[in-house]
C-alpha cells in the first residue's frame, strides 16, 4: 500500500455520505459475508446488529484496497470485534462458519423465499413460519387469507424474482411516458432508484412525476393506472393519496401521492415495443395481455411482470424527493442521520427543516 492510500484510510469518513461507494469494489467476498450476517439480524428485527454489520460492509465498499490482513480493518469506522472476526476467518480460510451457517439455516432460507415476495414483511414471514409455512405451496394453501398486494405478489413471483435489466428498465420507461404524456404532453419524468445510481439491474423500476403548474399533476396517476387498466398492461396497483399535513413533519416519512405497481411489460419483440395501443395489435395479443393468467398464454408469453413505482411531487419538492428516491437506503439513512446529527436539520423526501425553527413555529 502506498503511504497516500493509508492516509486516506485512517481517515475514512464515518457517514456513509461522505464517501464513494462504489458498486464494484475491492472487498466483495466479505462485504457479501456482512450483508448476509446483516439479513440474518433483520429477519430476526435486531436493528442494533442490522445496522451494525450494514455499516461495516458499507465502510469496506468504500475501502479504495482489497484487505490483505485484519490490521489494516481495525481503524476502520464500524468496523467492530464481530465484524472484525468475520474478516479474519474470510482471510484465512476465504470463508466464514457463521455466515455458512446462516446461509443453510432453516430459517433464514424460509425469511428470504418469503420477505422476497411482494406484498411480504419481516413480521409476516415471521408469522407464517411460525405457522409452519416452508415454501410457496404451502402459502398458496392460505391464498384466502393474503392480501390483494400479496396475493399479486405471489401470482408473479417468478417474474418478480428476476432482475429487471437496464434495457427492461428503459422500455418501461417509455411505457410510463407514453402513457403520462397522453394526459400531460410535458410532464417531467425521471428514473431513480438503483438504475440512476448506475445500477444495471434492479428490482423494480422508480419513476419521479412532476410539472411546474401543480394542477398538471391532479388526477394523473388515476388516469395513467386507468389507461393502463384499458390496455391490459396492469397487473395490480395501490395508490397512496398525498397526505399535506405530513409534509413538512420531522419524520422520514414519504407522503408523496405514489403508485405501487406490477406492470406487463411486453417483450421486445412484441407488437407493443414500437407502438403501445393495443388496439393496433391482433386480438389473440391483447387476449393473453388482458388475461394473463390464462393458461393458453403461459407457452407463449409475450409480457413480463415488473414491479414500477411511481411517485408525483410538486417540482417545489422535487429536489428532495429526488435525493430521496435515489438511495441507497443505506446511503438515505445516513444522509438523513448526518442532517439531524450534525447540522439540527430534519431531511425527508419533501424538504430540509431547521429543527428549531420548526419547534418554533408548532408553538405559535
Ligand atoms: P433496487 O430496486 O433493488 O434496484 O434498489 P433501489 O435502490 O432502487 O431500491 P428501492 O426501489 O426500494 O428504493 C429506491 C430508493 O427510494 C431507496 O433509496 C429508498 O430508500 C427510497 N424509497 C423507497 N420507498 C420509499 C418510500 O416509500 N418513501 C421514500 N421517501 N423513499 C423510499
Ligand atoms: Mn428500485
Ligand atoms: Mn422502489
Amino acid at each position: 500500500l502506498s503511504a497516500a492510500t493509508e492516509v486516506r484510510c485512517s481517515q475514512m469518513p464515518t457517514y456513509a455520505c461522505h464517501r464513494r461507494t462504489p458498486l464494484n469494489h475491492h472487498n466483495q467476498t466479505i462485504t457479501n459475508a456482512l450483508e448476509i450476517l446483516a439479513r440474518s439480524a433483520f429477519f430476526q428485527e435486531s436493528d442494533v446488529r442490522y445496522l451494525g454489520f450494514t455499516r461495516a460492509a458499507s465502510t469496506l465498499k468504500a475501502l479504495p484496497y482489497k484487505l490483505q490482513s485484519v490490521n489494516q480493518a481495525k481503524d476502520l469506522p464500524w468496523c467492530g470485534g464481530h465484524c472484525m472476526i468475520v474478516i479474519q476467518e474470510i482471510l484465512e480460510h476465504g470463508m466464514c462458519r457463521e455466515v455458512e451457517v446462516i446461509k443453510n439455516n432453516e430459517h433464514y432460507q424460509t425469511m428470504e423465499l418469503l420477505t422476497g415476495i411482494y406484498g411480504v414483511g419481516v413480521r409476516t414471514a415471521q408469522r407464517w413460519f411460525k405457522e409452519g409455512i416452508r415454501n410457496l405451496s404451502d402459502l398458496k394453501t392460505m391464498e384466502c387469507k393474503l392480501t390483494a398486494e400479496q396475493v399479486s405478489g405471489l401470482r408473479h413471483c417468478k417474474d418478480l424474482q428476476q432482475q429487471v435489466t437496464l434495457e427492461e428498465a428503459e422500455r418501461v420507461g417509455q411505457l410510463v411516458k407514453d402513457t403520462l404524456q397522453r394526459f400531460v404532453p410535458d410532464v417531467h419524468i425521471t428514473m431513480t432508484g438503483g438504475f440512476r445510481r448506475g445500477k444495471e439491474v434492479g428490482h423494480d423500476v422508480d419513476f419521479l412525476i412532476t410539472h411546474p403548474n401543480e394542477n398538471a399533476l391532479s388526477g394523473l396517476l388515476e388516469d395513467a393506472v386507468g389507461w393502463l387498466e384499458t390496455q391490459g398492461l396492469l397487473l395490480y396497483h395501490h395508490l397512496k393519496k398525498r397526505k399535506p399535513a405530513l409534509r413538512s413533519a420531522s419524520s422520514s416519512m414519504d407522503s408523496h401521492e405514489t403508485c405501487y405497481a406490477i406492470v406487463a411489460l411486453p417483450s421486445s419483440s412484441s407488437p407493443w415495443n414500437t407502438d403501445i395501443e393495443v388496439k393496433k395489435c391482433n386480438s389473440e395479443d391483447a387476449e393473453r395481455i388482458a388475461h394473463p393468467e390464462s393458461p393458453n398464454s403461459l407457452n407463449s408469453r409475450t409480457w413480463k411482470a415488473v414491479r414500477v413505482d411511481l411517485v408525483v411531487t410538486p417540482q417545489a419538492e422535487h429536489a428532495y424527493a429526488l435525493l430521496g428516491w435515489t438511495g441507497s437506503k443505506h446511503f438515505e439513512r445516513e444522509l438523513r442521520r448526518y442532517s439531524l446529527r450534525e447540522k439540527k436539520l430534519s431531511l425527508n423526501s419533501h424538504g430540509l427543516y431547521d429543527l428549531e425553527k420548526l419547534s418554533g413555529s408548532l408553538e405559535c
